[in-house]
């Protein structure tokens, strides 16, 4: 300081130690923020992108532990030692709202759970219902554009729901379960999860099985009436938010017990269905529940924006011995993830989420990573596994074609209605259907709308008709069971030649 004083005029002198004061100032908060990591991130990085879809969500953390050895039919580590625990991170969200829509909106719910393994992270990215409103991808972005708003009004649009739906009415059986009460759950963790498509579990000695997974609600899949759920959403948009993190803080940690259906890839060419077909559900006395392990929510986050926002789920991020099966939906979602991710979280540069540290940026695939530098990046330890047998690829019938909608597709929508349903379950399904239709406006977009449920069951159309004051309508032309089924055997007769 005295430096500066006698190098300068008084006058200079003193503009310096203004300065100098301003500077330490500014170093002192500068500091601060950089300490703060959470601060940091809270104040830089608040507004990356919201998620084209799933935008609105919340999130805790827990882990998963294994209960059951599953040995007998797959290697996957974290399955087949009783005991073994993985550190999980879950993401729960709706699907077509914005990020300030209200939670108790009448929408599929997303189930992300990233659990830490020791042979990376696994993520499963499912949702709360265990089927899909279509199995060909290419149709996703239509069907996402018609649920979203409109481009002219900036309004959700009734015509355009339901002019896509009845137009690929293979979504009956998805519309079914998210117009009963289900279509809006207590709560983010009041629900059941389901990987929807299928998987497979496979085994060293090169065997594998196809598999469904499922996580059902230890405290049981609690719904609200529309009534309940749309004066929530007025008065508490974000109910699924606070009741999840009050939970949680209250140590009434919510529960999931884990299980797999499992079916060969012989039985899979005598399934009346595709193997492959999300928008089936497999029976569960032909394929029994088999339990695997728990997870548990225990802990909050201590940073919203950085630990769930900025979270990264993808159906890409897998384990040795647990693979995407042929389902081209799935197989698409293997790509869109990661895409999305690069758009939303960034490549390089202050949002790099490709970076891993001192870890090298290439997997070696038939022996552990020798690169020098690698051994002590991350402790060593190779995430590389060689396999003692390659498994083949399976080509049965079993893969026919996904594309056109038949007589299959109303059977199980129709048993769900008819036989799984009691009579409140049918009136709500009625009610909560009349209320969304009565919005459409083209006489065409409601007659057809009208055809679809019909297939599914006559009085179940005949009901809501009446309830918007529509005349009644006959069920859409479609193939029938005996020329699907023919056309599948033809398949596999081709197959075996
Ligand atoms: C989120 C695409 C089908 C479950 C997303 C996101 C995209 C996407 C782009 C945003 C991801 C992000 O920003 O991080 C697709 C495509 C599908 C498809 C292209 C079909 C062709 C499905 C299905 C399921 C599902 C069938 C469940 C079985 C989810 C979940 C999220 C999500 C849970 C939210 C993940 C999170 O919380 O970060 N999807 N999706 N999606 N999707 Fe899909």
């Amino acid at each position: 300081m005295s430096i500066l004083v006698n190098t300068s005029t008084p006058c200079h002198g003193l503009k310096f130690i203004l300065f100098g004061i301003v500077w330490l100032i500014y170093n002192a908060l500068h500091h601060d923020l950089n300490k703060a990591g959470p601060t940091q991130t809270l104040y830089r990085e608040k507004r990356i992108p919201e998620r084209v879809v799933h935008a609105k969500g919340a999130g805790a953390h827990g882990y998963f532990e294994s209960t059951h050895d599953l040995s007998d039919i797959t290697s996957c580590k974290l399955f087949t030692s009783v005991g073994k625990k993985a550190r999980a991170t879950v993401r729960f969200s709706t699907v077509g709202g914005e990020s300030g829509s209200a939670d108790t909106a009448r929408d599929p719910r997303g189930f992300a759970i990233k659990l830490r393994t020791e042979d990376g992270n696994l993520d499963w990215v499912f949702n709360n219902t265990p089927v899909f409103f279509l199995r060909d991808p290419a149709k996703f972005p239509h069907f996402i554009h018609t649920q979203k708003r409109d481009p002219q009004t900036h309004l959700k649009d009734a015509d355009m729901f339901w002019d896509y739906l009845s137009q690929n009415p293979e979504s009956a059986h998805q519309i079914l379960i998210l117009f009963s009460d289900r279509g809006t759950p207590d709560g983010y963790h009041n629900m059941h999860g389901y990987s929807g498509h299928t998987y497979k579990l496979v085994k060293d000695d090169g065997n594998w099985v196809y598999t469904q997974i499922h996580l059902i609600a230890d405290g049981g899949f609690k719904t609200f009436d529309a009534a309940t759920a749309g004066k929530l959403a007025g008065e508490n948009p974000d109910y699924g938010i606070q009741s999840l993190f009050e939970t949680i803080e209250a140590r009434k940690y919510p529960s999931w017990t884990v299980y797999v259906q499992t079916m060969t890839p012989e039985q899979a060419e005598s399934f009346r269905y595709n193997v492959l077909d999300l928008t089936k559900v497999w029976p569960h006395k032909d394929y029994p529940m088999r339990p695997v392990g728990k997870l548990v929510l225990d802990e909050n986050v201590q940073n919203y924006f950085a630990e769930i926002e900025q979270a990264a789920f993808s159906p890409s991020h897998t384990i040795p011995y647990l693979e995407p099966s042929a389902d081209p939906v799935l197989q698409s979602r293997l790509f869109s993830y990661p895409d999305t991710h690069r758009h939303r979280l960034g490549r390089d540069g202050l949002m790099a989420i490709n970076n891993q540290g001192a870890r090298p940026g290439y997997q070696s695939t038939i022996a552990p990573l020798t690169y020098l530098k690698y051994k002590g990046a991350i402790n060593g330890s190779p995430r590389d596994y060689e396999r003692a047998a390659k498994h083949e690829t399976w080509i049965g019938g079993a893969f026919w074609d996904l594309s056109e909608v038949t007589e299959l597709d109303f059977e199980q929508p129709r048993a769900l209605y008819q036989n799984v349903m009691n009579d409140t379950d049918r009136d709500h399904l009625v009610s909560n259907i009349a209320g969304h239709l009565g919005n459409v406006k083209s006489p065409v977009i409601k007659a057809r709308t009208l055809s679809y449920f019909a297939s599914v069951d006559q009085s179940l159309s005949n009901h809501i008709a009446e309830a918007i004051g529509a005349p009644n309508a006959k069920p859409l032309p479609v193939k029938p069971v005996s020329e699907a089924i023919s056309f599948r055997a033809n398949v596999n007769k081709a197959v075996k030649l």
